[in-house]
């Protein structure tokens, strides 16, 4: 019998634990502020109701009906189609790569928060002292070793929480989701108690309608949905199938969104109101300080933990704490999608074979990342799988099951066994509006990389880093799903 969880609370946290992420800290606060304050919870919530949702109940229903992993979901569901599933895999495997480096990084400033090490200059600290980054995405320089050697743990750590599978994963997601909710409601306490807050809050919240005619802030909010819920990665589908048969389909994927949205919105009050007590202490203006990028978790927040007025330490401590159990249970569902897509095509018993050999492989692939020219690469696979690759899977996904594929078998599958069953509009969503809206994106960005390379880097670099690995994805898709299976 195939593997499940211990119980529906297990699979709901799970499920959770893969989409609140990384995504929900920094990326969704400042991208809400930098495409229209308040107003970007329009395109955001629209994004979510047609694409986010029926989306994620599309992937249960597949993973459920299927009771199998993406690539051989897929492959149940018409000839030919499994590399859509080993390639949503490669995609989130793209991610996950840099994803655990990321992962190291909070371990060491865990390490540093209890001396306060970055001292006053974070910027200068993060840069040329832990990263010292090189002066392009050539100059490699050399390997950093306490980088290399916390990706190193990262990986342990993830292999050990899938070391047997949803029986494994059942248990540390207690950990992993309920830790870092519990920091984020005491982030969110300090930070709104502090002097200031209210500026860095009416920063967050103003709403500026004018941002809504701008296609940029539409595709961040598809983007943004995507990436935060976890679907379009193979993961949802994996999940799914370790439910037991009677499982309510559309009650779980609306409390995981629903729960995704909200901590993405409610981390945007901790973040925010901290920023606005910044500008108070500095005297600097709120947008002055919110880094784009990563920079906002290593640099603005180690500056207001030197700040606050007592035990910054300790907030220092729990803040990467709380990014480190936010981030492993996205990385390990990854891991587990993974598993389960070569553990049903090979059927292997070996479980403990593969889980070492994936984390292997994903070490080595992030190595590259530990060198002092890492966070350069990181920032161009990061724009090219979130844009192209995922949106790509999301786009196939929809004209695959939409089209080539009676989509009403799915939605009677979903049916009879929700409480609240899904409509006409589902049809329309997933055949109609995702696809529309996600090729006039998908065409507006590939005009964008006509006009210039992404990021001002060079041509080389944005097709090594960017093109180059789609094109391989590509490739391997094809080839694992021509390999024969062990029947
Ligand atoms: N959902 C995760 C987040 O919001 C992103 C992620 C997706 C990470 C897929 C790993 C794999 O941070």
């Amino acid at each position: 019998m195939r593997e499940q969880w211990d119980s529906r609370t297990a699979f709901v946290l799970a499920a959770i634990g893969s989409a609140i992420g990384l995504g929900n800290v920094w990326r969704f606060p400042y991208i809400c502020f930098k495409y229209g304050g308040g107003a970007f919870l329009i395109p955001y919530f629209v994004a979510l109701l047609t694409a986010g949702i029926p989306l994620m109940i599309l992937e249960f229903s597949l993973g459920h009906k299927m009771a199998s992993g993406a690539p051989t979901s897929f492959a149940k569901a018409g000839r030919g189609k499994e590399w859509i599933g080993w390639f949503a895999l490669l995609v989130a495997f793209g991610i996950v790569s840099y994803y655990a480096v990321i992962m190291g990084w909070c371990f060491n400033y865990f390490g540093y928060s209890f001396n306060l090490s970055w001292g006053d200059a974070t910027k200068d600290f993060f840069y040329n002292k832990f990263l010292t980054i090189s002066e392009g995405p050539f100059k490699f320089g050399g390997i950093k070793p306490f980088i290399m050697l916390t990706l190193f743990i990262s990986w342990i750590a993830i292999v050990g929480c899938v070391w047997r599978g949803p029986k494994t994963v059942s248990k540390v997601v207690y950990v992993t989701v309920l830790l870092p909710w519990l920091i984020l409601i005491i982030f969110v306490i300090r930070g709104l108690t502090l002097p200031g807050a209210v500026k860095g809050l009416s920063y967050y919240l103003t709403p500026n309608f004018a941002a809504l005619r701008d296609i940029e802030v539409w595709r961040n909010a598809y983007g943004q949905v995507f990436y935060s819920l976890s679907i379009g990665f193979g993961i949802m589908i994996a999940y799914a199938s370790y439910l037991p048969k009677k499982s309510d389909i559309v009650s779980n994927a609306l409390i995981i969104s629903l729960a995704d949205a909200g901590t993405a919105f409610f981390a945007g009050l901790a973040v925010f109101s901290t920023l606005g007590y910044y500008s108070y202490t500095q005297g600097v203006a709120v947008p002055d300080v919110v880094e784009k990028s990563i920079g906002l978790a290593f640099i603005v927040y180690p500056t207001i933990i030197n700040l606050l007025p007592f035990a910054g330490k300790l907030f220092g401590a729990l803040f990467f704490l709380m990014l480190l159990t936010l981030a492993i249970d996205s990385a390990f569902s990854l891991m587990e999608a993974g598993m389960a897509g070569i553990m049903d095509k090979w059927k292997v018993k070996k479980r403990w074979a593969i889980n070492i050999g994936f984390g292997a492989i994903a070490f080595f692939a992030g190595i590259i990342y530990t060198t002092r020219a890492g966070l350069y690469w990181i920032d161009i696979v990061d724009h090219f799988m979130q844009n192209f690759g995922l949106m790509t899977v999301v786009l196939v996904e929809c004209i695959f099951l939409g089209y080539m594929f009676k989509l009403s078998v799915l939605k009677e599958h979903c049916n009879a066994l929700s409480d609240i069953r899904v409509g006409k509009w589902w049809d329309i969503c997933i055949k109609f509006i995702t696809p529309l809206v996600l090729i006039l994106l998908l065409v507006f960005l590939i005009i964008e990389k006509i006009k210039g390379a992404y990021g001002g880097y060079s041509r080389g670099a944005e097709f090594l880093g960017g093109w180059l690995i789609l094109i391989v994805f590509f490739i391997i898709s094809i080839v694992l799903m021509k390999v024969r299976s062990r029947k």
